[in-house]
């Protein structure tokens, strides 16, 4: 696979032809006929991060204009999509026993189709593997051919087996139909792909070279879903700072047309690379109000050493030299960020610069992981490799440290007030709301559904594990 690393002058920014576009919109719009009145439905399953969650959003709204409605349960529908993710080899494990499960399921109901798409089945031995290991599976289909959707349903319903993954070929689908999920908070992919090649990391083979859309093309969707009564919107790719869009915008520019935007009071934004994160940006965050003061910003590890291995290209000093300029500059700003713990080679030493860096930095939020060998990328091939048990004492310590952080970071909050923005209702208690602040700190408060998109002030009285936990303020106006 490394070969790819060399292969970055694949034309950048291309579009998918029109003519393919147009026939997947012919293929949707023949499957409506042929199902009209039939009452098909789907179910998606989705594993991995946000893009995938987008994707998804996709794909529904594809199925929906081929006719078929959303169903509640995998075992009421007609069409089972399972999005998949590789980052680590637990989701890929996860995905292999759920996909195996269904068998039972396709004797009892033999009209029901069974399809994978997503990050794992765009590598192409794995997809080889699902294909030959479950004879069930009706159609595997790889992240580059996701707009292709509904001309493969079309040839999956006629009873043909596929498993159909292309070449990187780094073109962006505009205009598909996507089916949205929450009403007051969604997100907009700005860019495709990623060029870091972190030797850990499966990402840049799955996703392909890094794309950027058209601005107008991200702007005009923004538009759309404030008409919709959208309030909150995330700019989503795998390192937005190397956003490049046409004429010249980058990414601090992206941001400062965004929050031109009447109707939407919150801009967020993930993820962003140390290495790319310019003073630019920080400027255009502390200067744009819409701007939330909340940062994803991975570390990944602390020390050098493993940094260097890990080919982040930035050092810890550097990190902490950012995090330093992001405080100073944007008052309350929280970080937030990512550990790897048992990358090859780390000794107890790289992982104690990790435990302090844990410590010191003032996350207010670490997501960590123990590292996983992903086939194909540098570090799987690295020499010592480190034992599972090892890792595994090591995720111990760090989440002790990180939880530790996370309960004083919470603590500052209690007595304040801050102005949430409501997305919805606890499922298990309609008569709690919840929402985030700024911070992207999640409370939650004795509310209604009448509150839903409103931005309200809450006084925080107290914390629980993950959260915060509230009453409505007297409200100003
Ligand atoms: N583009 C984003 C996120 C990519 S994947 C970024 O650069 O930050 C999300 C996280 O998964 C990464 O930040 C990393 O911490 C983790 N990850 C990626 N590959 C991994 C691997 N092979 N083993 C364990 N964790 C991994
Ligand atoms: Fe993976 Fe690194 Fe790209 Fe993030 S920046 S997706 S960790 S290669
Ligand atoms: Fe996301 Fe997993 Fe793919 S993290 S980009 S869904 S490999």
């Amino acid at each position: 696979m490394h070969k790819l690393e060399n292969d970055l002058e694949l034309k950048k920014n291309a579009a998918v032809p029109e003519e393919e576009l147009r026939a997947g919109r012919e293929a949707a719009s023949r499957l409506r006929e042929r199902l009209c009145g039939r009452g098909l439905s789907y179910f998606i399953e989705t594993y991995g991060c946000q893009m995938n969650e987008h994707d998804s959003e996709k794909l529904a709204g594809m199925l929906q204009s081929c006719g078929l409605a959303k169903a509640e349960t995998k075992i009421g529908a007609d069409v089972i999509l399972f999005n998949t993710c590789c980052v680590r080899e637990h989701a890929e494990k996860r995905l292999m026993g759920n996909v195996g499960a269904l068998k039972k399921l396709k004797d009892e109901k033999p009209g029901l189709l069974v399809c994978v798409c997503g990050c794992m089945a765009q590598q192409k031995d794995v997809a080889d593997k699902l294909y030959r290991r479950f004879p069930f599976v009706d159609l595997i289909f790889g992240t580059h051919e996701l707009h292709l959707f509904p001309q493969l349903l079309e040839q999956a319903m006629e009873g043909r087996r596929l498993a159909r993954v292309r070449e990187l070929d780094g073109e962006i689908a505009e205009g598909l139909p996507v089916s949205r999920n929450n009403g007051v908070s969604q997100f907009v992919t700005i860019m495709y792909g990623c060029d870091n090649f972190c030797s850990y990391c499966i990402v840049p083979y799955v996703r392909g070279r890094e794309r950027s859309r058209e601005p107008e093309r991200i702007l005009a969707e923004i538009r759309a879903l404030a008409k919709d009564g959208v309030k909150e919107i995330t700019l989503l790719g795998q390192n937005v700072n190397s956003y490049q869009g046409d004429g010249g915008v980058d990414f601090p520019e992206l941001l400062r047309r965004t929050g031109k935007i009447e109707g939407i009071a919150r801009i967020r934004f993930m993820t962003s690379h140390p290495k790319d994160l310019s003073p630019r940006l920080i400027e255009a965050m502390a200067s744009l109000p819409k701007v939330c003061p909340h940062i994803h910003l991975p570390v990944q590890s602390g020390s050098d050493r493993v940094l260097c291995l890990m080919n982040r290209r930035y050092t810890r000093a550097d990190y902490l030299a950012l995090a330093a300029a992001l405080r100073a500059a944007v008052p309350g700003i929280e970080i937030t960020t990512d550990f790897i713990v048992g990358f090859p080679g780390e000794t107890e030493e790289d992982f104690l610069d990790s435990l302090r860096l844990a410590r010191e930095a003032g996350f207010s939020a670490a997501y960590t992981f123990k590292y996983s060998k992903r086939s194909g990328t540098r570090a799987a091939g690295m020499e010592e490799q480190i034992p599972e048990q090892v890792k595994k004492d090591r995720l111990k310590r760090l989440n002790d440290a990180v939880a530790e952080g996370l309960r004083a970071g919470n603590e500052k909050y209690v007595g304040r007030t801050g102005e949430v923005l409501v997305e919805g209702c606890d499922r298990r208690n309609a008569a709690m709301a919840f929402g985030k602040l700024p911070s992207f700190k999640m409370v939650y408060f004795p509310g209604g559904e009448s509150l839903i998109g409103r931005t309200v002030r809450v006084n925080i009285t107290k914390t629980s594990v993950n959260s915060l936990i509230g009453e409505l303020a007297d409200q100003k106006g």
